[in-house]
């Protein structure tokens, strides 16, 4: 079948589509191109392609019914941050935390990269919608991928397909290019994960101005399911820039107390910190009238609605979450929607046909197959799944999903919680005074390295969970939260968490995942302006006698050494500060620096280590 001939198949008549696909083959000189309709057939037709290829495994149909396994390359397996750029007309627009090369230039050297890449390949054409299909707040994008898997696991992430094309018409989209890089000889075997396998030419790229993403070289999470992290944070943030709304790397979910009261909340924690776990939590013993529901797990749009109240939509209709430490206890809800359906990427199979991974239930198989495909016994020295190891699940099977979760409309928030992964120093729990204040605590957040992007340095600052996703200039970022929070009536109160301090041990000191509901309370209770707190040099924080320790033997002295706030290491975290906002420069927001000179001011007046025992 040549290009041209099977470039429209009918499809659609959208002029711009047709053109665009039309000027991606001749560039990217594929075997074929094919239309996807997002039909089961075709999915299925496609898995056994992969089951074929050798890319996929076919996992026992009695334990995980129409189940994959894929297994990518040793490269290929998280986001690469240091090839991603955002191409806007000048480096101020972009800011210093993002990579920047003038537009025409890239233009240029993805014309090179991109010319017959797609060699001995089929093209896909993927038209997929952000958000339930022909909602006035969704998005609609095209992504052209020579990658099946990306077909497969877009199908689940994404609403895709031939009903797409109906609602788009002649209307606008998002163009997505994406390649694995790899094109095939005339007679040459093809691998089993073909990508790029030199990190220096990947490309994952976005034209802010042109609403458009190139990506080349990976066929690996977010930078190859564009519709994820590309379309709904680094564009969409620029577009909600522009129309006056939010676009966030936060889950959205619903907590109902025992009196039907419902209240969502967003939380914004940067990857791999614990955004499905909570999205999903299971009340613990002592919350039996308690129930949590999930809207999404990694991304939330939120807009200003008529009635003046802020609500979130999740642009997606899957998960794509971290395998590794998922079992019954940390998150039933997640094993219980990746039980059929679902795709598997870099865990270890079993000896039956199952998957298997680090903090799975039970005691680890005698024998695996591990992510690279090699033998594997519990005593080899190597992880039998890969740290960024994941699972693509329709969130439609998720048993915690909100009956609103589809809702175009969206649903109200009443309160943002903003969590890194810090080991010393920063409390379980506090609130910010005002709104104000609330975006100082989340531009100022810090994480500690996860294996969700390479080469991530030890701790490193990352605003509001978007440091790999705001797709302009962060000042500009923060100026634009404070802006929002001016135009609610009543705007959510803000909070930090940190479910990762550690003792002396270096343990752990709070339980976390189900327990991280004695908290939520805490904030559900704030919102609703009867939860008692105290004042704090860094914020509101709750006093021991304020958390509900029903069901959990948790002592006060654990609680005062998880709340305590050490002035030396408060100080020298406001000093710090001042590291992240001078990259700015003059366009950072004025509020920020005297919140900075303002907290510095409370701790300078507090004891060395301010603990709510005192208070008590
Ligand atoms: P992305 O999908 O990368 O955006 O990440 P995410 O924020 O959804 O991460 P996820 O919920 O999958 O968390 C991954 C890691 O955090 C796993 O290793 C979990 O075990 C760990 N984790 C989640 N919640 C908690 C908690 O409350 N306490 C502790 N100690 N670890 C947690
Ligand atoms: C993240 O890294 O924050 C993810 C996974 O959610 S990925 O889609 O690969 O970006
Ligand atoms: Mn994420």
């Amino acid at each position: 079948m040549s290009n041209k001939s099977s470039v429209s198949e009918g499809k659609t008549s959208n002029k711009k589509l047709l053109a665009w696909v039309s000027e991606m083959a001749d560039l990217c000189k594929p075997d074929q191109v094919v239309w996807c309709d997002g039909s089961q057939e075709e999915y299925d037709r496609l898995c056994e392609l992969m089951v074929k290829a050798g890319t996929f495994i076919r996992l026992n149909p009695d334990k995980r019914p129409n189940c994959f396994l894929a297994r990518s390359h040793p490269s290929d397996v998280a986001r690469v941050e240091e090839r991603t750029f955002i191409c806007a007309a000048t480096k101020e627009e972009v800011g210093p935390t993002n990579n920047w090369a003038p537009p025409a230039e890239m233009r240029e050297t993805l014309k090179g990269v991109f010319a017959g890449c797609m060699r001995g390949r089929t093209m896909y054409v993927i038209p997929f919608s952000m958000g339930p299909l022909g909602s006035p707040i969704a998005k609609i994008g095209v992504e052209i991928s020579d990658s099946p898997y990306v077909v497969v696991n877009m199908r689940i992430m994404t609403r895709m397909g031939s009903k797409v094309l109906d609602v788009l018409g002649d209307g606008p989209f998002i163009p997505c290019m994406h390649s694995v890089g790899a094109p095939l000889a005339a007679g040459q075997k093809d691998v089993t994960w073909p990508c790029e396998g030199d990190i220096g030419k990947k490309y994952i790229v976005h034209f802010p101005d042109t609403t458009e993403i190139w990506s080349y070289g990976s066929g690996y999470g977010g930078n190859a399911l564009l519709g994820k992290k590309c379309l709904a944070l680094r564009i969409a943030s620029v577009m909600a820039r522009d129309e006056g709304w939010l676009a966030e790397h936060m889950l959205i979910s619903g907590l109902q107390g025992p009196d039907g009261e419902k209240t969502y909340i967003g939380a914004a924690f940067p990857s791999a910190c614990g955004k499905t776990n909570l999205a999903m939590l299971r009340p613990p013993a002592g919350f039996e009238n308690w129930k949590v529901t999930t809207v999404g797990d990694d991304i939330a749009w939120i807009k200003k609605a008529p009635d003046g109240l802020l609500r979130a939509i999740n642009p997606e209709a899957g998960f794509f979450g971290v395998a590794p430490g998922t079992n019954m206890s940390s998150n039933a809800n997640a094993m219980l929607t990746m039980t059929k359906n679902s795709i598997f990427t870099n865990v270890a199979l079993t000896d039956d046909g199952d998957v298997w991974w680090e903090g799975m239930d039970g005691p680890p198989p005698a024998h695996a197959i591990d992510w690279q495909g090699k033998d594997w016994t519990p005593d080899c020295g190597r992880p039998a799944a890969h740290a960024n190891s994941r699972f693509t699940a329709p969130a439609s099977q998720c048993p915690s999903i909100d009956a609103d979760w589809e809702n175009p409309n969206g649903v109200p928030i009443s309160a943002f919680i903003f969590g890194g992964r810090m080991s010393k120093d920063m409390p379980l729990v506090y609130q910010a005074f005002n709104w104000a204040h609330g975006v100082y605590l989340a531009a100022t957040m810090g994480s500690e390295a996860t294996a969700a992007a390479i080469g991530q340095v030890a701790m490193r600052r990352d605003p509001m969970a978007m440091l790999p996703f705001c797709g302009y200039n962060m000042a500009d970022y923060f100026t634009h939260w404070l802006n929002v929070g001016r135009k609610v009536s009543n705007p959510p109160r803000i909070f930090r968490v940190n479910w990762f301090r550690k003792g002396e041990d270096g343990k752990f000191l709070w339980p976390g995942f189900g327990d991280n509901m004695r908290v939520l309370k805490w904030i559900v209770d704030r919102v609703h302006g009867r939860g008692f707190a105290v004042e704090s040099p860094i914020g509101w924080m709750p006093r021991y006698e304020d958390i509900e320790w029903k069901g959990l033997d948790f002592p006060a002295k654990s609680f005062h050494d998880l709340m305590s706030v050490g002035r030396e290491a408060g100080t020298a975290e406001a000093h710090s500060h001042e590291e992240l906002f001078d990259r700015f420069l003059d366009r950072l927001p004025k509020e920020f620096t005297f919140e900075r000179e303002l907290l510095r001011s409370r701790l300078w007046r507090s004891p060395d280590r301010w603990e709510l025992a005192r208070e008590v």
